[in-house]
């Protein structure tokens, strides 16, 4: 049985694109996917340059919401990031678009879970990375932590990872929903912290990992020569053995 905290729901997906798509996605999700002004979850802003105005970072908008047997957590996000730094001043969602000479690049699915604690602890103990600890918001009905990039070692980073998160429908949460508080869905302060950590990253040209290089090797070599269809219960078993023995490595180091 899969307990609960594996059942997983998809909270919302983060796309970067380049400055040029930046406006046109705008109006390509208030127009054509209908998103009404209301609908705009937030919509953040940075001066780069003192006194060169403020660009927008970020935007979120919620594409649909409202049906199925819990409403109010079944909600379909994007949330849009364009690269606003100063053409001398790094950036590292330029970078991921540029390195890949792409116009949008999905760079993160959120995926809500029950009990992120547990989760957490889960992921940790099979050799899951996170470039952060559990964020948690002011008023505490969000929480929520980031994990290291899909790469393999010796491959240049992918620039896609996974958030988890755990919303708790408290009736002051609830309470907030009617009045129509739209940045209680997707807080917008979280979004600077995950984003100047990734330009750490980035900077230092150490990004982060879902699995360390040494665990993905062993990984891959015990499973390499396989078709995927090929893959028993007891190779999966041994996988496992191998994740929770280098997990318990690492935590001893
Ligand atoms: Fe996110």
């Amino acid at each position: 049985m899969r307990p609960d905290f594996l059942n997983f729901h998809v909270d919302h997906m983060t796309l970067l694109v380049q400055p040029q798509m930046y406006n046109v996605a705008y109006a390509i999700f208030r127009l054509i996917f209908g998103v009404p002004k209301e609908e705009l979850l937030y919509e953040k802003r940075k001066e780069w340059v003192k006194g060169q105005g403020e660009e927008s970072m970020t935007f979120a908008v919620r594409i649909g919401s409202g049906v199925g047997n819990n409403p109010n957590l079944i909600n379909t996000i994007f949330a849009i990031v364009q690269p606003t730094e100063p053409k001398d001043v790094g950036s590292h969602v330029r970078d991921i678009l540029d390195s890949k000479r792409t116009a949008a690049h999905w760079q993160h699915v959120a995926l809500r879970t029950s009990d992120l604690m547990a989760f957490h602890q889960h992921a940790l103990q099979h050799g899951v990375n996170f470039i952060t600890p559990i964020l948690k918001d002011e008023s505490e009905d969000l929480i929520q932590v980031f994990s290291g990039e899909w790469f393999p070692p010796g491959m240049q980073p992918s620039g896609l990872f996974f958030e988890f998160v755990q919303r708790n429908p408290t009736p002051d949460l609830l309470r907030k929903l009617e009045e129509r508080n739209r940045e209680s869905w997707f807080r917008d302060k979280t979004f600077l912290g995950l984003y100047s950590e990734k330009e750490n990253e980035y900077r230092r040209g150490q990004v982060k990992p879902f699995l360390d290089p040494e665990l993905f090797t062993a990984m891959n070599e015990f499973l390499g020569g396989k078709k995927v269809w090929e893959i028993t219960d007891e190779d999966l078993k041994k996988c496992q053995a191998m994740m929770k023995q280098h997990a318990h490595c690492q935590t001893r180091k």
